[in-house]
């Protein structure tokens, strides 16, 4: 059974990880700064469903900065999912939450251990996504939302990106990065065990290809999944957007 460690399972995304990865009968590690969110998160997720049980996963707490806490989480682990967001605004979380995760996993390899794969969250428009950013949000909105609306917040996800591609094949990881485009939530609530693929995963060599302004959470959750357990896009960039 692969095991999953996930940063940011208490986000408005990272938790759609966090149950699909407990359907999927994973073995399933979380960092979180404030365990006791988990009971009423996995309460609210499940509906009715008593298999999202506190007691199936393994917790610890800590802070994506604590990095004996990181090192405890990824011991072992087979892949490290990443879905830091900016709680604190504009203070930034994900640039130094990666550098903090690959440090990490660099001690893992430097005490002679293998080190997971690393799936970190980012966002197209980013890095070379650009054009893609244009084609699937229209060039007013792919300049608006990084450059303005949400400045700092891209700004901290191109220092991760930045950070990622400059250090990853040195420090001898294996790490990819997966763009999502603009989230959104709605009512329906996925099975993670259903084959159906709900996200689309898109290379920015592919310039064919058909772009969704949004993607669900739930289905950039389950790209994410997949992609950590087919082993897929090892060391690449890939955009997420809805099927
Ligand atoms: N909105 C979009 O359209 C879009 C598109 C693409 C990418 N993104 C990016 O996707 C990411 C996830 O977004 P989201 O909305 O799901 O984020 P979110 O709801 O704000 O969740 C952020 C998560 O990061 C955790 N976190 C923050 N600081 C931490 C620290 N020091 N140590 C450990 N955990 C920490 C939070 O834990 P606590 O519960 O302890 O606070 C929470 O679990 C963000 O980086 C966002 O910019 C967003």
């Amino acid at each position: 059974m692969p095991v999953v460690a996930i940063v940011g399972a208490t986000g408005k995304t990272g938790r759609w990880a966090l149950k699909g990865a407990i359907e999927r009968e994973l073995e399933v590690r979380v960092l979180a700064r404030s365990p006791d969110k988990l009971a009423p998160l996995l309460a609210d997720l499940g509906g009715q469903s008593e298999d999202l049980d506190l007691e199936k996963i393994t917790v610890v707490e800590g802070s994506v900065t604590d990095a004996d806490k990181l090192e405890t989480l990824m011991d072992g682990a087979d892949v490290v999912m990443s879905f830091l967001g900016m709680t604190n605004p504009p203070e930034w979380v994900v640039s130094p939450g990666v550098e903090a995760v690959m440090g990490a996993l660099l001690s893992l390899r430097k005490a002679g251990k293998t080190p997971p794969r690393f799936l970190s969250m980012s966002s197209i428009v980013l890095g070379d996504s650009a054009e893609q950013g244009r084609r699937a949000w229209g060039c007013f909105v792919a300049w608006l939302v990084p450059k303005v609306a949400l400045k700092a917040c891209f700004e901290d996800m191109q220092a991760a990106e930045d950070y990622i591609l400059a250090n990853r094949k040195a420090m001898g990881l294996s790490v990819t990065i997966l763009r999502a485009t603009v989230l959104k939530t709605s009512s329906f609530v996925k099975d993670y065990t259903d084959p159906v693929k709900t996200y689309k995963l898109v290379p920015v060599s592919d310039t064919a290809a058909k772009l969704s302004f949004f993607v669900e959470m739930q289905s950039v959750c389950e790209a994410f999944l997949d992609v950590a357990t087919t082993g897929e896009y090892e060391d690449a960039e890939v955009s997420v957007f809805a099927a």
